[in-house]
């Protein structure tokens, strides 16, 4: 399936952890608002973990799906915190073996991560309770498959929360609903414009320093802070939840 090679983060994972500055910038716009242990890659706060906490209500023993889960950090702090069980799915395999590791380190080592995807998840019909994705649907072509994938999945019943960006030309609430969810909520995310913003300005500002420490896995993140910021404020960064 097309979107397992989907491997642009393939060198930043590698070299993510590499970055003081890129830690030091993160820290310097978020405050205490910014996750730092959970290595986040995105713009997660404990501000949106808060509200994920809450929208997805995980039970003891649930299964967790964090679809697009990067290093893992967001979506193993809320199945740790609930006692729920953790299934981490992303296309790029440094992502996932840095999530492998990263789970033992946060406490929760009996996470599982795996390669895939929105569209392939290798699990079986209404085999999960609850679907996490933070800043990771964004990046997949065919929502409308992607939709469907997870409402396979999760049990009737089942929560699907996610965080992405929405440009004009798309509702998301409306494709949900016609992937057979009831939405629950829709919500844009706390002060997410101007820190996200403040982020890429500095990013721009210490790309000397970036591209040394980053190596190869600078010029994405360098391509995306020059280009992101002029169609940033037309494209919300909201919070998503639905059921089935
Ligand atoms: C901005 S990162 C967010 C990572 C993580 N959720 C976090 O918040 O730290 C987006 C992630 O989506 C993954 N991704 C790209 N295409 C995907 C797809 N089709 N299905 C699932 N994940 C995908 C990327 O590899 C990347 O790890």
């Amino acid at each position: 399936m097309s979107e397992v090679t989907e491997d642009r983060y393939a060198d930043f994972y590698t070299r993510q952890l590499a970055s003081p500055t890129l830690a030091r910038i993160y820290r310097e716009v978020y405050g205490d608002d910014h996750p730092e242990e959970l290595r986040p890659f995105g713009f997660v706060t404990r501000t949106d973990l808060a509200r994920f906490a809450d929208l997805l209500s995980l039970r003891p023993g649930e299964l967790l799906v964090d679809v697009g889960c990067g290093r893992g950090g967001p979506g193993v702090s809320l199945a740790r915190d609930a006692g729920a069980r953790l299934l981490g799915l992303d296309p790029v395999e440094s992502a996932v073996r840095g999530a492998r590791e990263l789970s033992v380190t946060l406490g929760l080592p009996e996470a599982r991560f795996e390669i895939g995807g929105f569209t392939a998840t290798g699990l079986g019909d209404a085999s999960c309770d609850a679907v996490l994705s933070v800043d990771a649907l964004w990046m997949v072509w065919n929502k409308r498959a992607a939709f469907a994938e997870m409402a396979r999945i999760l049990r009737p019943g089942g929560r699907l929360v996610f965080s992405t960006w929405e440009p004009g030309y798309l509702d998301h609430a409306k494709m949900l609903v016609r992937a057979g969810f009831t939405v629950t909520a829709k919500e844009e995310a706390h002060r997410w414009l101007e820190r996200q913003l403040e982020v890429y300005r500095l990013v721009l500002q210490e790309a000397d320093t970036l591209r040394e420490e980053l190596g190869p896995g600078a010029p994405v993140l360098l391509a995306e802070a020059k280009d992101t910021p002029a169609t940033l404020p037309d494209t919300p960064r909201y919070i998503i939840a639905a059921t089935l």
